[in-house]
């Protein structure tokens, strides 16, 4: 059977974790990488024994793609997105989706009108202790949500966003610890919750950071329709990055979720804990850092699975739209100094 002939498109941090996952995939062939710098792209080139491209227009022209991974700075998101859609090309992304939520909806609409997958990169929904928490929600064990608490405390040093011509900007990267740290932590916390927001009410500030001009710090509260409030308080300034934590207040239990680890204390006496598994392992390389987790590799293999099988993606895009519409809120709701209400 014809190979899936698939391009990165970004050959930074997040390279390996994409490259790694479509080489060892049976289904694909990686076929070409893509940087603006010259250096980056031809070195990953040379060591994957692929095609190297500067200019993904010229990637799209010359190549015989079937499918691309983002893994570009943010505002590029949307459109290299739409660009490859309207081409044919089916499109997995790394978050955010976008900057904008209108861009994210074209995007979307685009990948529909087109027929094509699209899917966004969350790959903490994988993990064992999210999985449990999500499975005792499902089942009706846990009951519904009554309130939850999130906390984001990690370490993005001025040096860190010196080293980056893109982060800590924002017009390339859209925001600071919100949309590129603690996004996957409120993603999860809507995961859970799993219902319509009703308002939203937060404040951004810059408090820890002189070179930077985006937000460091949020907080502030997703109301849900269902009545549930879901608090949160995320920093980059903090001394290390802590374990994130998640607390569900349920009607049957207490969910409390600690780094990868979940744990699930039903009020009836019984306990369910899950974590990642220390010996399931997937080597990325020796670059990739712990907190982005091991699971890329699954995301990735679900998206061809997908694509040769048919069915529905794990984490549609849909899904990826009402997370990114909660954080343009949260950013809205934050410099406009009011609460935002949803439809
Ligand atoms: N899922 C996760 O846990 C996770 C972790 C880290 C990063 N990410 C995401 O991955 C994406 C990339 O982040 P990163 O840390 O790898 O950034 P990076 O800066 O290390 O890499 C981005 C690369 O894109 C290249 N680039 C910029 N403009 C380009 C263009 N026009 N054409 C081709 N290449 C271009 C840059 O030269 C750079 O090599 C972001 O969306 C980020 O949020 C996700």
């Amino acid at each position: 059977m014809k190979k899936i002939h698939v391009a990165i498109i970004g050959c930074g941090n997040i390279f390996p974790m994409h490259a790694q996952s479509i080489i060892e995939n049976d289904s694909t062939d990686l076929v070409a990488v893509c940087d603006i710098k010259p250096e980056r792209a031809e070195a990953r080139a040379k060591e994957l024994g692929c095609q190297a491209y500067t200019d993904y227009m010229q990637l799209f022209d010359e190549q015989a793609l079937d499918a691309i991974h983002i893994c570009l700075p943010h505002y590029l998101h949307a459109p290299v997105s739409i660009e490859a859609t309207k081409r044919g090309l089916h499109v997995l992304t790394e978050k955010p989706m976008a900057i904008d939520y209108q861009d994210a909806v074209d995007m979307l609409e685009t990948a529909k009108e087109a027929g094509t997958h699209f899917g966004v990169i969350f790959q903490n929904r994988y993990n064992a202790g999210v999985q449990l928490i999500k499975r005792l929600l499902t089942d009706g064990t846990l009951g519904k949500i009554k309130s939850a608490k999130a906390s984001v405390t990690w370490d993005r040093s001025d040096d860190y966003y010196a080293k980056s011509d893109w982060k800590g900007t924002w017009d390339k990267e859209g925001g600071g610890v919100l949309i590129d740290q603690a996004i996957h932590t409120l993603d999860l916390l809507r995961f859970f919750v799993d219902a319509d927001i009703e308002y939203i009410d937060a404040t951004i500030s810059n408090r820890g950071h002189e070179q930077i001009e985006v937000e460091d710090a949020a907080e502030g509260i997703v109301k849900f329709k269902t009545g549930t409030v879901a608090a949160f308080h995320t920093i980059n300034y903090y001394g290390y990055d802590a374990s994130v934590e998640v607390e569900l207040y349920c009607e049957r239990g207490l969910v409390k979720m600690v780094g990868d680890k979940g744990t699930v204390d039903l009020f009836d006496g019984r306990t369910f804990i899950a974590d990642n598994d220390p010996n399931e392992t997937f080597s990325y390389g020796e670059s990739v850092k712990s907190y982005w987790g091991v699971n890329h590799v699954k995301q990735i293999n679900n998206f061809y699975d997908v694509l040769v099988n048919g069915g529905e993606l794990y984490i549609k895009p849909e899904e990826a739209l009402k997370t990114q519409k909660m954080i343009n809120a949260i950013y809205q709701s934050g410099k406009e100094k009011q609460r935002i209400w949803f439809d």
